[in-house]
């Protein structure tokens, strides 16, 4: 297909899945402003409409509570299509706009920066508003969820890939007793094979009910959750996020000393995540004290975190040779692999676009390149899916999505500007 016709399409989902200020995901299955979706859509607004992609971020931080965590939901108005809503979240009073009570991975502050760098002049006063809650955001992540220098999760949905297997063993864990009934109605918009199973849904329902009992208090979550896992995907993204609020801050003349402690500690703290077993960076169950054994495609986000590890790229031969599509979220070898459900295998555009620039920017720019086009590849052939079966690349879960429209102009399309 014509690339200029893909870059048309693309932008026509970003425009119709724009709610005034915000992005959903995309229509029915995800009806409010998602924290690292809306952060994508910036990225991609940036493309061809920077003032709006600053908007975008501008409503996220909105929603921004008091402590400084940006909440991963904003329900700004309501929708019944969608559980669990603000009711069942019961987060009142702790933020200025009905929210859910975790956050997400923070790639706002490196979109914040691309956005900046693609309206040097005239952006200069909004990056210099948004800075403050960025550094706010991170300094939370920093106070209430690093263990041993590595960034832990709450939930499985604050890490975004909510049924990886990486949360198998932490989830076994909890015992959702009296989680009570409940409708899911993700089930309703999407084929329930692309989605987490009954067991994995009773203990995400169990831990907001777990969250909401603690009041969302952060030391009570900290001292009394069993669910606390260190993950890859925030470990690194917290990292390189640090570093492009660095760069922000240092452009604004700010003392960014506090921040560069931080990039040492998540350093040291990313090297903890190395499980000599898999030979890969994995998982870690704080509660537990072990390993999850996972190779995903979080694990692959080190070099888009700083960390340029030579072992991971045999890690990556080995893992795309397994497959047509890379990079699966779950490793093709693995028993618990499974092509189709959600975070399970499926190859996901908007990993593979942190994966690509981490690979680009640590001169693996061939690795960086074959991601790129096979992602077009996938993206041309079967369109804006939420995400694709890495065996045949068809398309799965929610059609027309913001964040991989978003890639695509903003990354995976030949006309994308990259560096
Ligand atoms: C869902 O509703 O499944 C979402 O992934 C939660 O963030």
């Amino acid at each position: 297909m014509d690339p200029i016709t893909l870059d048309e399409q693309a932008r026509a989902i970003l425009s119709a899945n724009d709610r005034g200020g915000y992005t959903v995901p995309t229509a029915g299955l995800y009806p409010y402003q998602w924290n690292w979706d809306s952060a994508f859509a910036a990225w991609g607004f940036a493309t061809f409409d920077v003032a709006r992609a600053w908007a975008e971020v501008e409503t996220l931080f909105s929603g921004q509570w008091p402590d400084g965590m940006v909440p991963h939901i904003l329900f700004h108005k309501d929708d019944p299509g969608y559980y669990p809503g603000p009711d069942v979240w019961g987060t009142e009073g702790h933020g200025p706009i009905p929210s859910s009570g975790i956050s997400q991975p923070p790639v706002a502050a490196s979109f914040v920066r691309a956005i900046w760098e693609a309206d040097r002049d005239a952006g200069t006063a909004r990056a210099r508003a948004l800075f403050p809650k960025l550094v706010a955001w991170h300094r939370w992540f920093m106070d209430w969820r690093t263990e041993r220098g590595a960034v832990c999760i709450t939930h499985p949905w604050e890490a975004g890939r909510d049924n990886a297997p990486d949360w198998d063993g932490a989830l076994a864990g909890s015992d959702p007793v009296g989680v009570g009934e409940y409708t899911r109605r993700d089930t309703t918009h999407v084929d329930a094979a692309m989605r987490p199973t009954k067991y994995d849904y009773d203990r995400y329902i169990w831990l907001v009910q777990q969250g909401r009992r603690l009041g969302w208090d952060q030391a009570a979550l900290r001292r009394e959750n069993p669910f606390r896992v260190a993950d890859p995907t925030m470990t690194f993204i917290l990292m390189r996020a640090h570093r492009d609020l660095i760069w922000m801050g240092q452009a604004l003349g700010e003392d960014v000393r506090e921040i560069e402690g931080w990039v040492e500690t998540l350093t040291a703290g990313a090297a903890t995540l190395w499980n000599p077993e898999i030979a890969a960076y994995d998982a870690y169950d704080t509660r537990a004290g072990k390993f999850a054994g996972c190779v995903s495609s979080a694990s692959f986000l080190c070099w888009y975190g700083g960390v340029d590890d030579h072992r991971m790229l045999d890690q990556i031969a080995r893992v795309w040779d397994a497959v047509t599509f890379p990079v699966p979220s779950h490793d093709p070898a693995s028993d618990k692999f499974d092509a189709k459900r959600y975070w399970r295998g499926p190859t996901w555009g908007m990993i593979n676009a942190l994966i690509g620039i981490g690979l680009a920017a640590h001169g693996h720019v061939s690795h960086a390149e074959r991601l790129r086009a096979s992602t077009a590849e996938l993206m041309a052939k079967h369109g804006f899916a939420e995400y694709f079966d890495p065996l045949t690349g068809a398309p799965a879960g929610g059609g027309t999505f913001t964040w991989t429209a978003a890639v695509w102009l903003a990354w995976a399309s030949p006309q994308a500007g990259r560096d």
